[in-house]
């Protein structure tokens, strides 16, 4: 199993945390050890079979296939030539509609009608792609007047499906809103449109010495509007907080097309409610989010990631205490990973391990500060200590930016790598941190218990990751294909654990549809009600996101489960 903490692992760890030693340069034998492949856990080893999702050109099952339950909501009007004539007219540029009502659109709807799990798949007619809040409010007012469903969509990269269509809701995508409002570098306040992909969002703010306060592993795709509609957290949570505290206002549009002009640049004020809280995080269910006022942290001038193998839990848990402890403020991320996640990274990317030897978890840590010389020191005291103390049994530490982008991948590559051999159930989970890990070792004894696991079975291992200094694991069980019988070993399981130790169902992805009729494990009937007094008031039509979180349907189910 783990092998013990080595003298020659603390050396390794010495040596690469001192410059003069390892000056910077691509990783190296002598920055960080390597060691040969190994072979992965047969429990992972691919099979020959026709259903698996990872097979090129695998057709994704529609939603309704997959839970037939789900009806049509018939208050809804069917899409006519005269709807996307209106879209046509009032859009202007021929690029702005995908119609696939007036000829067969289906390649071009196809990516906008799927979503990045592989798991659900809508069957919408017609995309819109306004370029203006006057464009949206336009569209959307028709929508409502018309009883035209409607799904808001930024980078589809949700994982909850929330951002497809189920059945033929228009899809409002805000692509074409990608606009850079102002920024101002004194204050460090970025006014920017719901479509601008948030790295873009990032790579600008570098050019001004800041930073976007929120990072995750499909920032290339992911939206600043998704982000806030998602309420996103990510990999900068622990430092830079949630997203409610970051948006300091919203241009949003409701769904009767009126115009709510929030986009202010305060820090503080406190007159009357704050409704924009109710966006952040609100899925698309109340209205779409056309602009953002964001507070964006100074850049850090000295960034600095340690990667670290453990032997147990508890050691996971002393190594964040003393991370906190020793690195207090210079801290801004610290992420956990077990061994099965890397063993899928290595899999898929097939690159050599940053570290020898096999724990049963992997710490990465990153410290942002703004004196490098002093950042250096702190993490050399810290890493001394928990080497020494053998918390770390082994460790490396980047010694430039290629390098920390290479230990980086080995925690954001986690989610591509499982998807790559199929799909994905996926659990966003807060638990008191004592308990984090546990969610896991008890999913995977009940799989296991019930011969789902393996070889020949259709699970191929469950996998724990996350955000440890934000008491956030995400319980991953990749699969062959997405399959009833261990659907329903998981659901509604796993929520009823949660609930038991009072943790969140959903910790930071929302719930969508994949979790819409479970909320009820987490919000009480007095919660709900005041819920869908909001939903009600804002979207009196229901249009905005039916079939998912809030919708009337899934709220019947969900209520139930909370009182069982
Ligand atoms: P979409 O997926 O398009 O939409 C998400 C939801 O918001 C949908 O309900 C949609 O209807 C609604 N919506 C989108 N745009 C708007 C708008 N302008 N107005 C109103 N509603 C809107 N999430 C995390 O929290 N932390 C992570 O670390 C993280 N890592 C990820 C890594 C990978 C590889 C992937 C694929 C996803 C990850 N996610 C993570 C999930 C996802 O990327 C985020 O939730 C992201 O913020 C979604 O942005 P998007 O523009 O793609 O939104
Ligand atoms: C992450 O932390 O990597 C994301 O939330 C993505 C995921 O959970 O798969
Ligand atoms: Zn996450």
């Amino acid at each position: 199993m783990a092998a013990p903490a080595s003298r020659s692992a603390l050396r390794a760890l010495r040596s690469a945390t001192r410059p003069a030693r390892c000056t910077i340069r691509p990783i190296s034998r002598t920055c960080i050890p390597r060691q040969s492949l190994r072979a992965f856990s047969n429990s992972a080893r691919r099979r020959d079979d026709a259903s698996d999702l990872s097979e090129p050109g695998h057709d994704v099952r529609y939603t309704t296939d997959l839970y037939p339950e789900l009806k049509r909501d018939s208050r809804f009007t069917e899409l006519k030539q005269e709807h996307v004539d209106f879209f046509k007219k009032t859009l202007e540029d021929e690029s702005a509609v995908i119609d696939g009502l007036s000829k067969d659109a289906s390649d071009d709807l196809e990516p906008f009608n799927r979503d990045w799990m592989k798991k659900y798949r809508g069957r919408t007619k017609v995309v819109l792609k306004p370029k203006s809040v006057e464009e949206v409010s336009k569209v959307l007012k028709y929508c409502n007047d018309n009883m035209l469903a409607v799904v808001p969509q930024g980078g589809n990269s949700g994982l909850v499906g929330g951002s497809v269509p189920v059945f033929d809701e228009v899809v409002i995508n805000l692509t074409r809103m990608n606009k850079i409002r102002s920024f101002d570098d004194v204050s460090g306040i970025l006014v920017i449109d719901g479509g601008v992909i948030m790295e873009n969002a990032d790579n600008f703010l570098k050019e001004h010495g800041h930073i976007y306060p929120l990072d995750l592993g499909a920032k290339g795709s992911a939206q600043v509007g998704g982000n806030v509609a998602a309420n996103a957290g990510g990999l900068r949570f622990l430092r830079y907080g949630s997203l409610h505290g970051n948006v300091l206002g919203l241009e949003a549009v409701l769904p009767d097309g009126t115009i709510l002009n929030d986009l202010s640049k305060l820090r503080k004020n406190n007159t009357g409610y704050d409704l924009k809280q109710l966006f952040i995080g609100g899925e698309g269910t109340i209205g779409i989010i056309t602009g953002v006022s964001i507070q964006c942290p100074q850049r850090s001038k000295a960034v600095n990631v340690a990667y670290f193998g453990l032997e147990s839990y508890e050691k996971v848990q002393k190594a964040y205490k003393e991370a906190k402890l020793q690195l207090g403020e210079i801290l801004s991320a610290f992420e956990l990973m077990d061994a099965a996640s890397q063993g899928f990274v290595h899999r898929k990317t097939e690159m050599k391990r940053p570290i020898e030897g096999d724990y049963p978890f992997y710490c990465l840590i990153e410290t942002s500060g703004s004196n490098g010389e002093h950042d250096n020191e702190k993490l050399e005291a810290f890493l001394e200590h928990v080497m020494g103390e053998e918390i770390v049994a082994d460790g490396v530490v980047a010694q430039d930016g290629t390098q920390i982008a290479e230990l980086w991948g080995w925690r954001e590559g986690i989610t591509e790598a499982m998807g790559h051999f199929g799909a994905t159930y996926k659990y966003d989970l807060s638990i008191p941190i004592k308990d984090l890990y546990k969610v896991v070792e008890d999913t995977r004894e009940r799989l296991e218990s019930k011969q789902l696991i393996g070889d020949d079975k259709v699970a191929l291992g469950v996998v724990g990751f996350g955000h440890m200094g934000d008491g956030n694991i995400h319980l991953n069980i990749p699969v062959r294909r997405y399959d009833k019988d261990v659907e329903a070993a998981i659901e509604p399981w796993v929520y009823e654990w949660i609930q038991k130790k009072e943790g969140s169902i959903s910790a930071e992805h929302g719930l969508g549809i994949a979790k819409a009729k479970y909320i009820g494990y987490q919000r009480d009937e007095t919660m709900l009600k005041l819920m869908h007094q909001i939903k009600q008031l804002y979207d009196p039509n229901g249009i905005m996101m039916p079939y998912k979180y809030l919708s009337g349907e899934g709220v019947k189910e969900h209520t139930g489960a909370a009182t069982s």
